[in-house]
């Protein structure tokens, strides 16, 4: 049995492309493996707080404490538990949603998700992700990432996992060819599960 951690980030509950993409993701990848169990963390739903400074203190200090340490402790459990992420994530003033950034927050946590020993070392190798990426604009040319790819590859390059499937759906901005252009990414969605 496989385990999904499906994170959704998309203020808009409804009408959101990135969600859609996700539950047709969740869909198919269910049909393929109808034993396999999904953990759903929608950051709008139920927030992470953003990082501060007893937090980080509590990470670097075991003997330290936080008030959101315990949810920083559930949040790397639910990473462990999965063999498959699955991001959903929106575009948001060039850069990834802020709820997404503060979950990551949470989940870098030295010694826990990553190490120093040798230069930086992510503990949570063998893992595969799945990114699916929504923008308004265009922002991928010529077999270049958009930068939500850029960013997110980053960070799971830093908690080890580098096992990763991209799916980007660009210029929602523009109502034409956006229903062709979705039916693409469904598509290579499909033919990645199949
Ligand atoms: C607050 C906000 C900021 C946005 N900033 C950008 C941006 O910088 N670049 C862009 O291409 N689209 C931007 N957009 C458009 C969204 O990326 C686009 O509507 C996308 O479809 C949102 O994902 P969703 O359909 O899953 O909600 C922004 C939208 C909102 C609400």
């Amino acid at each position: 049995m496989n385990t999904l951690l499906r994170i959704d980030s998309s203020l808009r509950l409804n009408d959101s492309y990135s969600r859609q993409l996700g539950n047709y993701f969740v869909k198919q990848w269910m049909v393929k493996h109808p034993e396999n169990r999904i953990i759903h963390r929608d950051l709008i739903k139920q927030p992470t707080p953003h990082l501060t400074q007893q937090t980080v203190n509590a990470f670097f200090n075991e003997s330290l404490s936080s008030e959101d340490l315990p949810l920083s402790d559930e949040l790397i459990e639910e990473l462990y538990k999965s063999n498959e992420i699955l991001i959903s994530c929106p575009m948001y003033n060039y850069g990834i949603p802020s709820s997404l950034k503060a979950y990551f927050d949470l989940v870098i946590r030295t010694r826990k998700t990553f190490t120093y020993d040798n230069g930086i070392r992510g503990l949570l190798s063998g893992k595969k992700a799945h990114i699916i990426s929504v923008m308004g604009g265009i922002y991928s040319s010529s077999g270049n990432r958009n930068p939500l790819e850029i960013h997110l590859t980053s960070i799971l390059n830093h908690l080890g996992i580098t096992d990763i499937n991209y799916f980007p759906l660009e210029g929602t901005a523009a109502p034409d060819q956006l229903s062709e252009k979705t039916k693409l990414v469904e598509t290579s969605i499909f033919k990645y599960l199949n």
